[in-house]
């Protein structure tokens, strides 16, 4: 094994919100179980609590407030300069409430993660757990992906599933998709970090082999 597969892969992560994912990926790293470094936690929303976790764990933190920006183009452009001051190898969009552009997503093509709370294809979009209920679905979850230009809609790396309850409203099914979404989304990255997972033209290949159109499923131990 060569010197440069074997390092740390470095990883961005950009967060809107309480960046309990962030907090996934913090705990990964220290515990050693995600051969990566956080290179900087940049958030489009100035004082959330995930800029704090980042402190805490002593990760450089860096805040791009999307109303500073006339347009979408201006944002993303400026968040590319920003991103790739880093040069990462991997970007990690963990409850990142802002649609890129094409332009963007097109520039980090194949390291770009997105993470969704819903079993994709169902459900893109927003009010995720609200949907399902109202759809009276029986199992609901969360699902990685690669990011391409359209929403919510790149090929597929992992899926949790859980089930949905009789006496479930949108905030219990939100707290036990999420507690999945933090085992998924490490465990994913690892895989990239570990040049073990790719994007090709027909799709995510996991250890050389294409995975289906659901990812891996994943099961709790
Ligand atoms: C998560 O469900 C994530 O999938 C979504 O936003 C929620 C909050 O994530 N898009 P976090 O606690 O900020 O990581």
């Amino acid at each position: 094994m060569n010197i440069a597969s074997s390092s740390p892969k470095k990883i961005v992560i950009l967060i809107s919100g309480s960046g309990s994912n962030l907090q996934a990926f913090i705990d990964a790293v220290c515990d050693h179980s995600l051969p990566a470094t956080i290179a900087v936690v940049i958030s489009n929303k100035p004082s959330v609590k995930g800029l704090e976790r980042a402190a805490q764990a002593r990760i450089p933190t860096a805040v791009l407030d999307h109303k500073n920006f006339q347009d979408r183009d201006s944002f993303d452009s400026a968040l590319i300069t920003l991103i790739d001051s880093y040069k990462p190898d991997a970007v990690i969009l963990a409850g990142f409430m802002r649609i890129l552009g094409a332009e963007f997503v097109n520039h980090y093509l194949g390291k770009l993660f997105n993470i969704h709370p819903s079993l994709l294809p169902r459900h893109p979009g927003l009010h995720t757990h609200q949907r399902a209920i109202d759809a009276q679905d029986k199992e609901h979850g969360a699902t990685v992906h690669f990011v391409v230009p359209e929403l919510d809609a790149g090929p597929i790396i992992i899926q949790a599933r859980v089930p949905v309850l009789e006496d479930d409203d949108a905030d219990t099914l939100a707290k036990r998709v999420l507690i999945e979404e933090h085992q998924i989304y490490p465990l994913a990255i690892k895989w990239f970090c570990e040049n073990r997972l790719a994007l090709t033209n027909d799709g995510a290949i996991l250890d050389g082999k294409l995975l289906p159109a659901s990812g891996v499923p994943f099961k709790l131990s």
